[in-house]
């Protein structure tokens, strides 16, 4: 059987002028365009995003498909049988289908469940990824932070699968990157406390959205914190600027 293209398009951290040509193009000529959002009521925030750009194209269809925010199999399970049923309908009557989602899609996104299921579910299939600004750019992009230079290593860590490691990880790592904080703040926090790094510690919700939030020096702050687009970053280096005091340390790495 020929299957539709199933494409995978990211579609940036929020700011809708951070689409790609290349996400746009694959937008307008999808024949469907699938959009994640986390509840049947919830807006998708893909679909926020590519909306004032995309508008309305006649005769593509627009597929809302509900992925709930939860670990539960027993909610999960239905929810992407669901999905797939919808996607798969469409492909296997040789429509190409644009899955589009927030930022990249390589970084945890719904899509790599829908790419490494669809080679079993619809052999042969053709699936391309389009990429995205990952909120990982965006972070920095934002707050002035550089992620790393020269022989700096970066960690990553979806914080609410636990962080009883980020202790080591701290230590290990100049820069550490905290995504789906959520209910796993006050842990963070105290971890981060707890190495002495709360002043270098940077808490970032909506990144590029208009309601955009930095907090600066986490560790002094009470706030709540809980957005479901919230990232925390602790860059332990401070630069000084090279005629500054980083003369050192940039030999260093541009020898490396
Ligand atoms: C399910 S992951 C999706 C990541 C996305 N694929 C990417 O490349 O950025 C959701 C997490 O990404 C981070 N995130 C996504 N967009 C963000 C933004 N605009 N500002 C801050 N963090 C963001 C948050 O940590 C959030 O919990």
């Amino acid at each position: 059987m020929k299957y539709g293209t199933l494409y995978g398009v990211g579609v940036g951290p929020g700011a809708p002028d951070l689409l790609t040509l290349r996400a746009v193009d694959t937008l307008k000529r999808a024949q469907v365009l699938a959009m994640p959002r986390s509840s049947d009521f919830g807006a998708s925030m893909a679909w926020k995003i590519i909306k004032p750009v995309i508008g309305e194209i006649e005769g593509q269809e627009r597929l809302f498909l509900t992925f709930p925010m939860n670990k539960d199999p027993e909610r999960l399970v239905p929810a992407w049988k669901k999905a797939f049923q919808a996607i798969g309908e469409r492909l296997e009557k040789g429509l190409s289908v644009a899955f589009a989602t927030e930022g990249d899609p390589s970084l945890f996104s719904t899509f790599i469940y829908l790419q490494r299921e669809a080679v079993h579910r619809w052999p042969g299939i053709e699936v391309v990824v389009v990429p995205g600004v990952s909120s990982i750019a965006a972070v920095p992009a934002v707050t002035g932070i550089p992620l790393a230079d020269g022989q700096e290593r970066i960690a990553i860590i979806p914080a609410n699968y636990g962080v009883d490691d980020l202790p080591a990880i701290l230590e290990q790592f100049d820069t550490t990157i905290l995504m789906k904080i959520g209910s796993e703040m006050p842990n963070v926090l105290a971890a981060i406390r707890e190495a002495g790094l709360a002043d270098r510690a940077v808490y970032v919700s909506r990144a590029t959205m208009p309601d955009q939030r930095i907090v600066r020096d986490i560790g002094q702050s009470g706030e709540e914190y809980g957005d479901c687009f919230a990232m925390a970053i602790v860059a332990k280096k401070q630069r000084n600027g090279v005629l500054a005091g980083d003369v050192e340390a940039l030999a260093k790495a541009t020898t490396a």
